[in-house]
C-alpha cells in the first residue's frame, strides 16, 4: 500500500512483509472469528477459553512468551517481548477476545462464527461477531509484531500485551487481576485498540470515553396476570404506570429530568466544539452508518457534541404484557425495563444512578413496587492530548493513510482506560480502526479488509516511533 511518505530503511522492509503476508493474516483473524466466545453467555465458557488458548498459543509461535491467567470468570492473556532491550520503552497493548451475543441470528446473512469474506462500498470486508469489537482490533498489533519480529528478530520497544475476556459481560476480574500483576503489567504507556476511524480515508486517536450506568426496573403490580376486560380500569396496569414514568425522563428539548442530572457536568470548550465541528459533516455519517432519517436529541447542541460531551439516558429494553403472535387481552402482572445513562467528565456515576434509582421511587403508582438491579457503573474518561506518546503515535497514522489522522470523542465506553489510569498509573493512547457503520453489537458485524491492513501497517509504524522517545 504505497503512499508519498518515505519510511526508514528499518519500517520499510516491515511494511512490505505485512503487504506479502495480507493473506496470512485474514487467515488467521478468520480462525480466530470462528471460535465463538461470548462471554455473556454461560454456555460458551468452554469457547471462551478455546479462544483465550488459541490466541495464547499463537502469541508463542511469534516468538513471545505468553500465558493464559484463570480467574474467577474468564482467562486472561498476558504475552510480553523484552527483546528490546533494558532501556527500551515498554508499552502495553490492551484488546478483548470476547465477543456480544448473536441474536437475532435470522438476521445474519452468513453464520456469525463462519467468518465471510464478502464485497462492500469500501471493498473487501469479512463479516463475523467481534470482525471490528475486538478480535479485528487486536489482530491489528499482533500482527505487526509478527511482522517486525520476523523481519528484524526483535521488536524496537518492549512489550506487554494484555487480552481481556470479560470486556463485553462486566469486567469482574479486571481490577483483582490488573491489581495483582500489576507489576508484570507496568508500562511507560498503552494502546487501548477498541475504537474507530473518523472515516475510511481518515485514521484517528480516540481522547474522550462517556461512563455507563446500567440497570434494569421492573414494575410489580398485581400478584399474576388479569383479563384486561375484567380488572382494566379497576386496577393498575403495570405496563401503562411504567411507560407513562419513563416518558418523564425526558422534557421537550429532550433534557433528561434526573434531579441533578446536569450539576457536575463540565461544558467543553469553544475551541473544543469548534474543532469536533471542523472535522466533517457528522450528521450525514450519523444518518448513514445508523440508517435514521433524522437526527435528534438535546436541543442546543450539534451532533459531535450530544454523542461526545453531553450525558443521555436511553431505554435499552421494555418487556411488558403479552408480545407473542396476535392478540391477548392482558394486563400483565409487572412490567421491566432496562435503562442505561451515558455520563460525560465529572459526573459521578454512583450518584446518577441513586439519582435514576429516586426517580424512580419518587413516582411509584399506589399499590405497586419496584424491583431494581444494578449492572454496574463506570465514570467517563479524558486522556491528556499533550503527550509524546499520543503525537507519535498521530503521526504514524499520518504517514499510513490518505488523511491525516484527527483527534475524535466517542460516545462508548471502555472502563479499563480509567483502571490503567487508576491502578497502574498509565495513560492511554486509544487508536481503533474500526468504521461507525461496522455494526457492532448487530447482525452481520463486518471489518473492512482496508481498515485491517492500514491498522498493521500503522501498529508496524508506531512500534517503531515509540522507539525514539524518551522515558
Ligand atoms: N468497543 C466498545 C466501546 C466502543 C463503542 C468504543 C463504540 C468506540 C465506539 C466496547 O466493547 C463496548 O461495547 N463497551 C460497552 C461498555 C460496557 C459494557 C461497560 C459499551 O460502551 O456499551
Ligand atoms: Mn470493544
Ligand atoms: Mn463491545
Amino acid at each position: 500500500m504505497s503512499n508519498m511518505v518515505t519510511h526508514s530503511a528499518t519500517l520499510q522492509p516491515v511494511l512490505d512483509k505485512i503487504d506479502a503476508t495480507l493473506d496470512d493474516s485474514i487467515a488467521r483473524l478468520q480462525t480466530l472469528l470462528n471460535i465463538p466466545s461470548i462471554s455473556t453467555n454461560p454456555d460458551y465458557k468452554d469457547d471462551v477459553r478455546r479462544c483465550a488458548e488459541h490466541v495464547t498459543a499463537d502469541l508463542l509461535s511469534i516468538g513471545l512468551k505468553a500465558s493464559t491467567h484463570d480467574t474467577i470468570g474468564h482467562p486472561m492473556v498476558v504475552a510480553t517481548d523484552d527483546s528490546a532491550g533494558p532501556d527500551a520503552p515498554r508499552v502495553l497493548y490492551y484488546g478483548h477476545y470476547d465477543v456480544q451475543p448473536v441474536e437475532p441470528l435470522d438476521e445474519w446473512n452468513t453464520p456469525p462464527f463462519d467468518a465471510t469474506i464478502v464485497e462492500g462500498k469500501n471493498g473487501k470486508r469479512i463479516v463475523a461477531r467481534g470482525a471490528a469489537d475486538d478480535k479485528g482490533q487486536l489482530m491489528t498489533f499482533i500482527e505487526a509484531i509478527r511482522a517486525w519480529k520476523q523481519v528484524h528478530g526483535s521488536l524496537p520497544v518492549r512489550v506487554v500485551i494484555l487480552l481481556e475476556g470479560e470486556e463485553e459481560s462486566g469486567s469482574e476480574s479486571l481490577v483483582p487481576f490488573l491489581t495483582e500483576h500489576k507489576k508484570d503489567l507496568i508500562a511507560d504507556t498503552c494502546i487501548v485498540c477498541d475504537t474507530g476511524m473518523w472515516d475510511e480515508s481518515t485514521p484517528a486517536i480516540t481522547s474522550r470515553l462517556r461512563g455507563l450506568v446500567y440497570i434494569e426496573a421492573t414494575l410489580h403490580g398485581p400478584s399474576h396476570d388479569l383479563h384486561s376486560g375484567g380488572y382494566g380500569g379497576a386496577v393498575v396496569n403495570p405496563a401503562n404506570a411504567l411507560t407513562k414514568i419513563l416518558a418523564q425522563l425526558h422534557d421537550e428539548d429532550g433534557r433528561v429530568q434526573i434531579d441533578g442530572f446536569y450539576d457536575d457536568v463540565v461544558e467543553v470548550s469553544a475551541e473544543q466544539v469548534a474543532q469536533w465541528n471542523s472535522l466533517g459533516d457528522a450528521d450525514a455519517l450519523t444518518l448513514e452508518s445508523s440508517g435514521a432519517k433524522a437526527t435528534f436529541g438535546e436541543k442546543g447542541y450539534s451532533t459531535l457534541e450530544r454523542l461526545w460531551s453531553r450525558p443521555t439516558c436511553d431505554i435499552n429494553g421494555l418487556r411488558a404484557g403479552y408480545i407473542g403472535q396476535g392478540a391477548k387481552t392482558v394486563i400483565g402482572a409487572t412490567a421491566t425495563s432496562k435503562i442505561s445513562c451515558r455520563l460525560v467528565a465529572n459526573q459521578q456515576p454512583e450518584q446518577i444512578k441513586n439519582a435514576l434509582f429516586a426517580f424512580l421511587e419518587e413516582r411509584t403508582p399506589n399499590g405497586c413496587h419496584w424491583d431494581l438491579k444494578n449492572f454496574g457503573v463506570a465514570p467517563a474518561i479524558a486522556v491528556p492530548t499533550e503527550s509524546p506518546w499520543l503525537s507519535a503515535a498521530s503521526d504514524a497514522l499520518t504517514n499510513i493513510f490518505p488523511n491525516p489522522a484527527v483527534l475524535i470523542g466517542t460516545g462508548g465506553s471502555i472502563p479499563v482506560v480509567g483502571e490503567f489510569q487508576e491502578i497502574l498509573g498509565v495513560d492511554t493512547v486509544m487508536v481503533g480502526f474500526s468504521l461507525d457503520d461496522d455494526l457492532i453489537h448487530a447482525p452481520n458485524e463486518k471489518f473492512e479488509l482496508s481498515c485491517f491492513h492500514r491498522g498493521i501497517l500503522s501498529h508496524a509504524a508506531i512500534l517503531e516511533a515509540y522507539a525514539s522517545i524518551h522515558v
